[in-house]
């Protein structure tokens, strides 16, 4: 949730901080901070607000070092504010300590280190690991942390580094979100993501939960539970920094939004033959046997993943006729799901970080599942731990409001959905295929329509709420529009099935009511034709998303958003982005911060 950064060497640390804060600066940003050891000395600047702030403080007091490390935080436990911006240190001003997670048991910790005579000056948790480890700190700082370790629960990251000794070395622990080390010539880094590493080194090694790791200069050490020395693998990142630059886009998110042809290519580049009518994958790693075995399928997920998710159980039942059930992966862990031999549970994350997909996934694995992962980031969580990958190929996603991972996700479940029709020996006809092949182009006409969708948020940016309505394989794309409004526009959005409207939400419907129907294909046209004149009957507004002749919706519509047909099955990939940019609009219309709207963090590693 939070970044976390740390780098020993020889070049000037605190711009090196700041410069890989900055690319991690989406995971969270109420407040940041850098720590350097200059001079035997421990030397703390924090900020409260975005890294500029820290920036703007740090220029002209001159701080340099030998080694450090820096923060962004995401705020679970204590206001965000300088008092609870990390680093943080022990009551004594031995060490200081930067940490992404939650520590479960901290009141409890904390009443025990009070009653010791330890003081705290913050509300968070990460402070009682400062002051735990410092209870232990006797002249070996890796000592002191595996001691701590022991007597903390919870999901945690955390690096310390301590003002007492004389070697440069910073102390990292891993258990539940992820941290990475760089490695590179007489200099190593630290972070919660390769990304903020790819402008200094590109060899990389993944902490697993349990390891703690020891840095210095020269040399980096893993022992697996603090116990046995362990070599974890180095891994060659090839990830170009380039890509994830806004490309002269005035936001990422809008940059995203149009780098979605390319990606949905990307996606089903390499895995289908259009000659042979075939797909596969290279990373799936089940073999056909255990695949022609699935009987049922658990798709797990969160947010906009999870509503990828709905899209994928239609595609998988309709195209493989094999049972999907759909989770919110925070409800699986929490329930006692009935998972029978042959079944195949696959999470899908954006990051494959998401700390309740991935608990999910552990559940499924527990009870007997084998396990897949629909990803973007490679070498993530959720791809270490399952049995096989499919891998979007959307490029880095900046912007916190997901956008080109959604739709090559629903790339990925349509590949896979047809690879299972392959496997199970349906008829794989060739317009299935034609019809992904002619998908890039339609999002691309999409596109070229940005003044349609800006002039539509200009008339509608002031509206209090908004209710989309969709049925079908599109029911799961008014959630996903709705999510988006509400994400960047802060204004209050609800997805609904259109059939629904009828037992609840009509009532909420009056001439101040935008409401979005989704009337796109053949099967339930001319139900969504009927629910806009319930809504028109009740004088509220109605925004048609259609692939007809407008004309055919002018009687029951007050705009009409035209989009190209596509197969019915993919046409939710096309709808989805007039939806992401009427959210866009809108929300540049109400001066909101798009790519970091309030309150939210890119990959959400707590619980
Ligand atoms: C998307 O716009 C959201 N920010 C959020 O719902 C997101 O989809 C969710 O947190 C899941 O993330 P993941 O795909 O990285 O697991
Ligand atoms: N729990 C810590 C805090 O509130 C860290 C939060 C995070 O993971 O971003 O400061």
């Amino acid at each position: 949730m939070c970044g976390i950064v740390g780098y020993l060497g020889d070049r000037e640390v605190v711009p090196l901080l700041i410069d890989s804060l900055r690319r991690l600066e989406y995971r969270g940003y109420d407040s940041a901070g850098v720590v350097v050891r200059s001079n035997g000395e421990l030397k703390t600047i924090k900020a409260e607000g975005k890294l500029d702030r820290l920036a703007a403080k740090l220029e002209g007091c001159g701080l340099v070092g030998s080694y450090g490390l820096g923060h962004t935080r995401w705020a679970t436990h204590g206001v965000p504010g300088e008092r609870n911006a990390h680093p943080l240190s022990d009551g004594r001003g031995r060490l200081a300590l930067i940490h992404n997670g939650i520590i479960e048991n901290f009141l409890e910790l904390k009443t025990r280190l009070r009653a010791d005579g330890w003081e705290f000056a913050s509300d968070t948790d990460t402070e009682v690991i400062a002051n735990l480890v410092s209870s232990y700190l006797d002249g070996n700082l890796f000592e002191a942390v595996r001691k701590a370790v022991a007597d903390l629960e919870g999901m945690y990251a955390f690096a310390v580094i301590s003002g007492e000794s004389d070697e440069a070395e910073i102390v990292a622990v891993r258990n539940g979100p992820p941290l990475v080390l760089g490695l590179g010539e007489g200099e190593n880094f630290l972070a919660s993501d390769p990304s903020a590493l790819l402008a200094h080194t590109r060899d990389v090694v993944f902490l697993e939960n349990g390891d703690i790791a020891r840095l210095s200069p020269k040399k980096v050490a893993v022992w697996s539970q603090g116990e046995t020395r362990v070599e974890r693998p180095v891994v060659r990142l090839n990830w170009d920094p380039i890509q994830a630059e806004k490309g002269g886009f005035k936001h990422f998110m809008l940059k995203e939004i149009h780098d979605q042809p390319q990606a949905i290519q990307d996606t089903f580049a390499g895995r289908v033959d259009f000659e042979s009518g075939s797909v596969g994958f290279d990373t799936l790693e089940l073999s056909s046997t255990e695949i022609q075995a699935v009987r049922r399928i658990h798709l797990l997920a969160c947010g906009t993943s999870w509503h990828a998710a709905l899209v994928g159980k239609f595609l998988i039942e309709e195209l493989a006729g094999i049972p999907v059930e759909v989770d919110y992966g925070s409800e699986y862990r929490y329930r006692r799901p009935l998972v029978a031999e042959g079944d195949l549970a696959v999470g899908i994350s954006q990051s494959g970080e998401t700390a309740d997909t991935v608990s999910a996934m552990e559940t499924a694995r527990d009870r007997g599942a084998r396990l897949l992962s629909i990803c973007n980031v490679v070498g993530s969580q959720t791809t270490r731990m399952s049995d096989g990958v499919i891998y979007t190929h959307a490029g880095p996603e900046i912007g916190v409001a997901s956008t080109k991972a959604f739709t090559s996700q629903l790339i990925a479940l349509y590949l896979l959905a047809l690879y299972l029709r392959q496997q199970v020996g349906r008829e794989m006809k060739a317009e299935l295929l034609d019809d992904l092949a002619r998908l890039p182009a339609a999002v691309g006409e999409v596109l070229t329509r940005l003044d349609h969708y800006d002039e539509l948020a200009r008339r509608y940016a002031e509206a209090q709420d908004f209710l989309y309505l969709g049925r079908g394989i599109n029911y799961p794309i008014a959630l996903e529009g709705a999510l988006k409004l509400k994400e960047i526009s802060y204004i209050h959005a609800e997805g609904y099935p259109a059939g629904e409207m009828k037992h609840g939400p009509i009532a909420l419907i009056d001439r101040h009511l935008p409401v979005v129907a989704i009337a796109t294909g053949r099967r339930v046209f001319e139900k969504m034709r009927g629910n806009m004149q319930e809504v028109r009957a009740r004088d509220g507004i109605v925004i048609a998303l259609t692939d007809r002749d407008p004309e055919e919706l002018t009687s029951v519509a007050d705009e009409v958003l035209q989009v190209p047909r596509v197969s019915e099955l993919l046409q939710p990939v096309v709808n989805v982005v007039p939806l992401q940019l009427f959210a866009y609009f809108t929300a540049v219309r109400r001066g909101t911060d798009v790519d970091q709207p309030r309150n939210l963090a890119k990959s959400v590693t707590v619980e």
